[in-house]
């Protein structure tokens, strides 16, 4: 049974009838480059994986929504209704397309009846690579293909990220919504988070691939640690803007900063903004070198990004540490570093295909020996943004 059958029928058995349903596809996706710079103004560099989330969704008669996870069976169906969306923990996961169908209706557009939802990711779990923007995003996406809503992709996007910020109350940038909505085949997306003006750069490996590799941590406390470096860098920024007319970090260069960083008042305020700043300007040079095709450079530009998110934004910790540690030194890497928010998830690497296997031992003898168990490694397909699929196949 091929993926396609196997969610109709679940949804089938699930919700006891088969009426009309449609099937749907948001991504997650990996940073190449540019960690914590969307929320300072400054640039990234994602592309949309292979791995994410499905939905097979019909429309119902009355208002309910129905909504149930492959991931979670023990949850069971949650059910609530368009007129009751508050946030409430008790609904675990669904709280994301909970919160998703809220902001698109008091955007104003109007959903005529309720929905039965089932999901299937298959994003590796507490992975950092964004199954919850995946939720989100293919929420919208059936959203608006079954109620025929205008809704610009920008501006989904930009509800996705709302979600997370004034309903799940993480204080995310844009960046994993707009690389699941946007996402381009054998493309990563050169993001201006200020403007959202953005180019897709071919992914031009010359017989090299990129390996996602999962610490298997758990990413414990991760959203207040997120909330606090978001907090830090306004406040570095609050300090420069009393002698700089900026808006945010993102408007300086290296240069610049160093001229005026004293004005920074927290020695450790300080070493985030210089994070923000320096790993902006990496960004920039990394599209150039992608475009030259100077994977070289570009892998140096993501191991400096690397020391950078440990030394001054703080955000790898041990088992992201050891993994990119043991990938710079194998043979045949031309660069490795965190990707995501940090404090374990996946760390990514581009290795020379021939040295692909050897790779995977290495690394993975290495990590075992110091944290005591295995990491997982995939290496990364570069897909398609969200989308319906294939309605007329069943
Ligand atoms: C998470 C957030 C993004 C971004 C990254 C760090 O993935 O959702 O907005 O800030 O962390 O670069």
């Amino acid at each position: 049974m091929n993926y396609m059958d196997t969610l109709h029928k679940n949804f089938t058995d699930v919700f006891n009838h088969a009426n009309d349903i449609r099937l749907f596809f948001a991504p997650g996706r990996i940073n190449l480059i540019g960690e914590h710079t969307d929320y300072n103004g400054g640039h990234v560099f994602p592309a949309s994986i292979s791995f994410g989330t499905y939905a097979a969704a019909a429309k119902r008669t009355d208002n309910k929504l129905r909504f149930y996870s492959m991931n979670f069976p023990e949850a069971g169906i949650i059910e609530c209704d368009l007129e009751h969306l508050d946030y409430d923990p008790a609904h675990n996961w669904a709280n994301y397309p909970k919160g998703m169908i809220q902001f698109i209706q008091d955007s104003g557009y109007e959903l005529h009846a309720g929905i039965d939802i089932l999901y299937y990711g298959d994003i590796p779990n507490s992975a950092g690579l964004s199954s919850s923007a995946s939720i989100e995003i293919v929420t919208g996406i059936l959203l608006e293909r079954l109620f025929h809503l205008e809704l610009d992709r920008i501006e989904l996007i930009k509800l996705g990220q709302k979600v997370e910020n004034d309903y799940i109350h993480v204080n995310s940038g844009i960046m994993d919504q707009f690389a699941i909505g946007m996402g381009k085949q054998d493309h990563a997306i050169h993001l201006n988070t200020e403007t959202l003006s953005f180019t897709y750069a071919p992914l031009k490996l010359a017989d090299h691939s990129i390996m996602i590799i999962h610490t298997n941590k758990s990413r414990a406390l991760a959203d207040s640690k997120y909330n606090e470096r978001r907090a830090q860098c306004e406040a570095a920024l609050t300090d420069l803007q009393t002698e700089l007319n900026i808006t945010s970090l993102g408007e300086l260069t290296p240069d610049e900063f160093e001229t005026h960083k004293q004005l920074i008042q927290d020695e450790t305020n300080r070493k985030r903004a210089k994070h923000a700043v320096y790993e902006n300007a990496r960004t920039i040079k990394a599209l150039e070198m992608l475009n030259k095709g100077d994977l070289v450079h570009f892998g140096k530009l993501m191991n400096e990004s690397h020391r950078s998110l440990q030394e001054d934004y703080e955000v790898t910790g041990l088992e992201l540490d050891t993994l990119v540690e043991a990938a710079w030194n194998q043979e045949g890497v031309l660069g490795a570093r965190m990707t995501g928010a940090g404090f374990g998830g996946c760390a990514i690497a581009i290795v020379r295909n021939e040295h692909i296997e050897t790779f995977k031992k290495h690394v993975n003898q290495a990590y075992a020996k110091k944290i005591g168990y295995e990491a997982l490694f995939y290496t990364a397909q570069i897909g398609d943004g969200a989308k319906e699929i294939t309605k007329e196949v069943i």
